[in-house]
């Protein structure tokens, strides 16, 4: 299998395509630009020029060939006008994208509240309300989606063990156990069009992807 991630230089997409590569899976490793196309062809995955805010044409020809596109990017800067750009148009442009190319299944790294982002933190409203917008554009796609959606995100070492839920009460989670649910979530056909919270909890990954009914 052929799995495209976008914003595989970022601390979550990192993971990602450590986990992936160490499961056997081919990766192509989206960069914003070559920057750290050294480190994740370490991993043994082939680095790709993918901004998600450039050129669409481009965007499709560094989609081709996936089976699956895993797009953990999101704006370094919170300024709402930079966060439109990549978290809303740009993660918009990006399914389209993937629609063209042909992917079949997508899933894209949301964030906690972005299903209803007047009840998340005020200070990240705008995250939530392009991430919301995205979301939704996804979820009336053609692909096969899932929306992960976690809590705060810390660098602490994963557990391994998550909890999983339609709303679950604001939380933290690290880097690492959404990396894990991401990957995970490809082999469980339960996660298949739907969205969920995830955060730091006491379940193995795969029973609580499992248990997501
Ligand atoms: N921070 C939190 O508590 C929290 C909570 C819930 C959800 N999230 C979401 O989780 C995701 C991952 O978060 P993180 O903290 O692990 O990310 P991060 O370390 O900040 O990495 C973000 C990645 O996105 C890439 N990126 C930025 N603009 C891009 C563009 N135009 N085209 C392609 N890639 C681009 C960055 O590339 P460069 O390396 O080139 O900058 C980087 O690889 C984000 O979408 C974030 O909104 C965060």
């Amino acid at each position: 299998m052929l799995v495209t991630v976008l914003g595989a230089s970022g601390r979550t997409g990192f993971h990602v395509v450590r986990l992936l590569r160490r499961q056997g899976h081919d990766v192509r490793a989206g960069l914003r630009s070559q920057g750290r196309g050294e480190q994740v062809a370490a991993l043994g995955a082939v680095p790709v020029v993918a901004d998600i805010t450039a050129d669409a044409d481009d965007l499709v020809e560094a989609l081709a060939g996936s089976d699956v596109v895993i797009n953990t990017a999101g704006a370094s800067d919170p300024d709402p006008s930079a966060v439109n750009l990549v978290d809303r148009d740009g993660a918009i442009s990006a399914i389209r994208a993937a629609e063209k190319a042909g992917v079949a299944r997508y899933l894209q790294l949301s964030a906690q509240f972005a299903d209803s982002p007047d009840q998340g933190d005020r200070l990240v409203r705008s995250i939530l309300l392009a991430k919301q917008a995205s979301d939704a554009i996804l979820q009336r796609s053609s692909l096969t989606w899932t929306l992960v959606r976690p809590g705060t995100l810390t660098d602490d070492v994963g557990t391994g063990r998550v909890k999983v839920g339609n709303h679950l009460e604001p939380g933290r989670v690290s880097r690492q156990d959404v990396a894990a649910v991401l990957v995970g979530a490809l082999t469980e056909q339960l996660t298949e069009n739907r969205g969920f919270d995830v955060l730091g909890g006491d379940v193995p990954v795969s029973v609580a992807l499992a248990g997501i009914g």
